[in-house]
This record gives C-alpha cells, sequence and structure tokens, in this order.
C-alpha cells in the first residue's frame, strides 16, 4: 500500500508526534509498504521530508522539530484522480491508498485532519471525526462517559471563558487534584495542586495551552494503567493485558519529563493485580472503546484506587506510537510484534 504518515504538527505534542511517525514511517518501509513521510510545521505547513530529515525522534533529550527546510512543500490533491501528494508545481508526487495520521493532540487527533481526509476520500487510520473530536476533550469524554456508567472520578469542566469558582473548587473536589487542558495530551500544561493558592499558576498554565478547562480529584496512592486495544478484521477487538506506568516525574506523577526523558522502560507490563481487577479494566476499555465509537485502536488509561475500585483516566484515539510507547509494550506481551500493529492498522484501514 501507498501510505502517507503525518507526523509533527501544530499541536504542543509536536515533538512526540515526530517521534510517533518516524517509528511508524519505519515500520511500514520494514514490512514492504510504500511510505512518504509528510511532516506539518507548528505553523500547519506541510512538507515531505528528505532523507536527511526522514528519522526525527527525541533523542538524549533533544526535541525534533519539522521546518519549512525539512523537506519540500507538499499538498493533498482531491480531484478526480483519486488522492494523491502533489508539489508546489502542481506535479503528482505518487498516490496515497492510506493516510496515518500519526498525530498527537488538536489539528492532529481531534478529527479536524479526519475531516480534511474524508473530504478528499482518503482511508485514515484511526477513529472517526465526531470520536477522535469527542476524545480529544476530556470534558465531553467524560459526559458521555457518564451516561454509560464508567466510573470516574470526581471532576469539573470549565469552559474557554468561564471564570474558576476557587472556593467551590476546594470544595466540591479538594486537593490534591489535577488541573488540565482539556484539549492536549502527553501531560504538557497539566498540573498537580495541593492547595487553593496553587490555582491560579496553574490555571494559568493549562489556559497557555487550552482555554477549556478540566480539574480532577487526585487519589492518593493511586496506581496507574493503561490498556490497548486494537480492532481485529472481523470487527472484534484485541484488548492487551493492562500495564502498569512505574515512571514517575519529580512531583511523583507520570509527566512530560518521566514520559519521554525518563526511563526507557517506564512500564510493568504484567503487573500483579488484586483477583479480577485486570479483567475489569479490560472491560472497561471495551465499553469506553465502544461507547465512544473508536475505530481501529486506542489506549485506554486508569487508575486502580487503593481499595481496589476501578476508575477512568483519559482515551487516547493516537496513543503514543514508538515501539517503547503504551499500546505497543502492552501489546508486546502478547506476542504482537511492533510491526505487526502498524501492519494491521493501515490493512484495517485499507478495507
Ligand atoms: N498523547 C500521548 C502521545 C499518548 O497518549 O501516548
Ligand atoms: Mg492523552
Amino acid at each position: 500500500l501507498a501510505v502517507a504518515v503525518f507526523m509533527g504538527g501544530r499541536s504542543v505534542e509536536h515533538p512526540v508526534s515526530c517521534t510517533s511517525g518516524t517509528g511508524v514511517a519505519d515500520a511500514l518501509t520494514e514490512v514492504g509498504h510504500e511510505v512518504h513521510r509528510i511532516g506539518i510545521t507548528r505553523e500547519g505547513a506541510w512538507v515531505l521530508l528528505d532523507k536527511e530529515h526522514s528519522r526525527l525522534v527525541i533523542s538524549d533529550g533533544v526535541m525534533p522539530e519539522v521546518t519549512l527546510d525539512s523537506g519540500t512543500p507538499v499538498r493533498l490533491s482531491t480531484d478526480p484522480a483519486g488522492p494523491r501528494l502533489i508539489d508546489a508545481q502542481g506535479r503528482s508526487v505518487g498516490h496515497v491508498d492510506v493516510a496515518f495520521p500519526a498525530l498527537h493532540g488538536p489539528w492532529g487527533e481531534d478529527g479536524t485532519i479526519q475531516g480534511l481526509f474524508e473530504m478528499a476520500s482518503l482511508p485514515y487510520v484511526g477513529s472517526g471525526v465526531l470520536s477522535s473530536s469527542l476524545c480529544m476533550d476530556k470534558g465531553f469524554t467524560k459526559r458521555i462517559l457518564a451516561a454509560h456508567s464508567v466510573n470516574q472520578g470526581p471532576y469539573l469542566a470549565i469552559g474557554a471563558h468561564e471564570e474558576v469558582d476557587l472556593d467551590a473548587v476546594a470544595q466540591q473536589l479538594g486537593f490534591p487534584l489535577f488541573l488540565k487542558p482539556a484539549r492536549a495530551g502527553s501531560s504538557l500544561g497539566i498540573s498537580r495542586v495541593t492547595s487553593k493558592d496553587g490555582l491560579p499558576d496553574a490555571i494559568a498554565k493549562a489556559r497557555a495551552v487550552d482555554d477549556k478547562l478540566v480539574l480532577e480529584s487526585g487519589f492518593e496512592g493511586v496506581r496507574e494503567v493503561e490498556v490497548g486495544v486494537l480492532e481485529r478484521f472481523d470487527g472484534g477487538l484485541d484488548i492487551s493485558y493492562p500495564l502498569e506506568v512505574l515512571e514517575k516525574g519529580a512531583e511523583g506523577w507520570f509527566d512530560f519529563d518521566a514520559k519521554y526523558l525518563g526511563s526507557p522502560e517506564p512500564f510493568n507490563l504484567r503487573p500483579d493485580f488484586p483477583e479480577g481487577v485486570a479483567e475489569e479494566l479490560q472491560e472497561m476499555a471495551r465499553t469506553v472503546f465502544r461507547a465512544l465509537d473508536c475505530r481501529h485502536f486506542a489506549r485506554i488509561d486508569g487508575f486502580l484506587a487503593q481499595d481496589g475500585s476501578v476508575y477512568l483516566n483519559e482515551i487516547n484515539t493516537v496513543p503514543g506510537l514508538t515501539p517503547m510507547s503504551g499500546v505497543p509494550q502492552a501489546f508486546s506481551k502478547l506476542g504482537f510484534a511492533y510491526t505487526e500493529i502498524i501492519d494491521r492498522l493501515v490493512r484495517l484501514a485499507a478495507r
């Protein structure tokens, strides 16, 4: 198949996406697909990455970046000849069978580029427009899942122009709490807040990423878990054993630095859980995937509280896709090679 792999992009997760996209493009190349590596700059320009810039990864703490110098301008043609990439002179660079948006965060994981692919009749990997939009917005996600009786901790969703009532927050959620931009990822813009005095700075930090906010009660002593979901060709779902996040950042939670600058093996792939907990987490992942109408794959993140109860944290419709990321790692325990997972995704999309 001819696959256009998109990476970088306009969101704050740009460097993470470069790393995911490079892993995906390498894997697809390895199994024999024709791969076009398309970098999207922070401003939104598309470039066909040249050889010298074709492997953009976070390495030794240095963040990769797509710039206009990383390749040549390219765009998607939607003319009747079918989805093709064309250069600035209008010449065809090649046709495309499947788009693989290895993009995290807004303008990539939120239904926007998915809408562009729909308009171009270009099959693409991952969830559709509505599902992507819903899952990107932590406030909307929670409201839908509440209707499906998915266990979630106490939270408040704050609108773009809404002031945060600090007293109400303290009263309804208590401390510690996690204050998050509603639409972001990789923990960027998130703060763990331990008192009312800490709220204004945390609000400013989150609002630098997104005007919409979500505040969640923090559970003391929780275990953080991640479940991978991968669709089968018969429409069924392969669901991974829940892996446990072991790596913690300076404040004791899985922040950006812990995710990308810490241990190369941040997970326990075979954690010991109390009886029935792994199955409960897997069932929650299945319910969430179906309730939010996800497609092809997703990673469902949850918490296991000290009393043994299980809570939803969030859904990622384009989870990190480096070979060391949660979904590939979780499935490796079930015997899936990284290349096999990535290959399955483009074949699911091309059906
Ligand atoms: N948003 C990051 C990439 C993740 O969920 O893995
Ligand atoms: Mg996320």
